[in-house]
């Protein structure tokens, strides 16, 4: 297991619709792990393969509070197949847009289906914080950024800081 480097905006990697994974290997568990060990490092409670620069449908997400046992879960090919009327906002954050926090209102609840790691296609509920979370994660395999929720004034504003401090960063060096 290895921690990987967290690509940040305005990566167009970020952007990039991610391709399914056709079967379940040692290589989709070995980069689930890495995924692991990347959102704890963070630390985060969900990251998409995306952001380790690996554009496959892979989402993992941890909920557990910090004195709990670590609960992972691990999503392959993950699917909106259902989704409330009812809304939800949440305060919302990115790995890959640091120490940005904006309110996104999603469905409250969906019911998703995806590939568990023992190759089992499952279905589930989810409500609450899980809900907006696995919805976020979802997103980023169709190259869709929270910030793509925000008005497009709000998004402007972050999309520019971002690129003038990638474009410092790289005078610098
Ligand atoms: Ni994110």
């Amino acid at each position: 297991m290895a921690v990987r480097e967290i690509i940040k905006i305005p990566d167009p990697m970020l952007k990039t619709v991610s391709k399914p994974i056709e079967r379940v290997g040692d290589d989709v568990h070995a980069l689930l792990d890495d995924m692991l060990q990347t959102m704890y490092a963070a630390p985060g409670i969900g990251l998409a393969a995306v952001q380790i620069g690996v554009p496959r449908r892979l989402v993992v997400i941890d909920l557990a509070k910090e004195d709990e046992e670590p609960q992972p879960i691990r999503l392959i090919n993950p699917q909106v197949v259902w989704a409330s009327d009812e809304l939800a906002e949440y305060e919302e954050g990115c790995l890959s847009i640091p120490e940005v926090y904006d309110t996104v209102t999603r469905p409250a609840e969906v019911k998703v289906r995806y590939v568990d790691a023992g190759g089992d296609t499952v279905e589930r509920h989810c409500d609450g914080l899980l809900a907006t979370c696995i919805q976020h994660e979802i997103d980023h395999l169709d190259g869709i950024l929270f910030i793509d929720h925000l008005s497009r004034l709000k998004r402007g504003r972050v999309v520019k800081k971002f690129t003038k401090a990638a474009r410092q960063a790289k005078e610098a060096m």
